[in-house]
């Protein structure tokens, strides 16, 4: 049969014709490599803790965190992030820099538990240990203190990187961080811990879950240090000064309302780039499927593909094990 005047000879749906055609030409991939799961435990618990506005989501106790690690490792991911919840919090955040404390002793479980078969990271930063919840220590005035703060950043990464970390994660945003926490590992012959920083980070209405997930009690908000989610041009110089101060990878956060940002950071630098799905997009996707408004599954691999596809090399996501899983049906 002809094809008739006026009718198509380029035909795109030839490809899209079978699923192994659709694999063959397919652009992005999704593997369990490339996904982070980011993990809460909690000082003190005796059982897992559910965090309502992240369903199926828990602060782990330090039990079920080694379990949730070895499993992680035993579906190949690419790593654990880890977050803490002290019992105590305070001004300074000491919970952080205290060797027994809870993220420092969950470091030494986990890497007890998987050892070098997943990199284990942590989130190095205040909120978690301070009792105003800001990610730095304040000044008299109740401004957060860039300096001071570094001061207390160099020794949480001397902590973390004493417990076993492979990748110290700062996350708070103060100027100059990561040329400070890599001269503090560096002074103490730590050169082979990494840093993952949080480069691009910006002030987001969709970390709010979160904010249950750490039991913080922040009042007010971050904008005087996490950026203006109306600038792209800047989250590039942030993360190209990231790597000048000696970031071995860089990260876009929060992913999905920033794609473009992903999109710009990842043809600016030459390190490998993050992206962090992070709780409030978990919870929109769960929410609505919850109520029967989308398909779950598929929402959660589009979702990530859609990350991957902008730009970033390594997601975050609190759907790392189960995407693994959908990945290997
Ligand atoms: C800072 C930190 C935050 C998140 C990760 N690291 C909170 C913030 O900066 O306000 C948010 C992660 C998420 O919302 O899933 N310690």
């Amino acid at each position: 049969m002809t094809t008739e005047p006026g009718f198509p000879t380029t035909r795109l749906r030839r490809l899209r014709r079978t699923r192994a055609l659709r694999d063959l030409v397919a652009e992005t991939t999704l593997e369990p490599r490339q996904l982070v799961l980011p993990a809460f435990v909690r000082e003190g618990l005796a059982e897992p803790a559910a965090i309502v506005s992240m369903p199926g989501v828990v602060q782990h106790t330090r039990d079920t965190l080694r379990k949730a690690a070895a499993e992680a490792a035993d579906l190949g991911l690419g790593g654990i992030m880890l977050f803490g919840i002290p019992e105590e919090k305070d001004a300074r955040g000491s919970g952080g820099i205290d060797p027994d404390g809870i993220l420092n002793v969950a470091i030494a479980d986990v890497v007890a538990e998987v050892g070098d078969a997943l990199p284990v990271m942590a989130d190095l930063c205040l909120d978690e240990f301070t009792d105003h919840g800001h990610c730095g220590v304040l000044t008299p005035s109740g401004e957060v203190d860039n300096d001071a703060t570094l001061e207390l950043y160099a020794e949480m990464a001397l902590a973390q990187a004493a417990a076993g970390v492979h990748v110290v994660a700062p996350s708070g945003m103060m100027d100059g961080q990561v040329g400070v926490v890599r001269a503090a590992l560096d002074g103490a012959s730590r050169q082979d811990v990494a840093i993952l920083a949080y480069s691009t980070k910006y002030a987001s209405a969709f970390y709010g879950p979160f904010r249950e997930a750490v039991a913080s009690s922040l009042q007010g908000d971050r904008r005087t240090y996490q950026q203006d989610g109306r600038n792209v041009v800047e989250g590039v110089r942030e993360a190209l000064l990231d790597v000048a101060e000696g970031a071995d990878l860089v990260m876009v956060k929060p992913a999905l309302a920033y794609l473009d940002v992903l999109r710009a950071v990842r043809e600016a630098v030459d390190v490998p780039v993050a992206a962090y799905n992070i709780s409030g997009e978990y919870a929109m996707v769960e929410a609505a499927a919850a109520n029967g408004w989308i398909d779950r599954e598929p929402a959660i691999l589009e979702t990530l593909t859609s990350i991957r596809r902008a730009g970033a090399d390594v997601v975050l996501t609190y759907w790392a094990s189960e995407a693994a899983r959908l990945l290997r049906r």
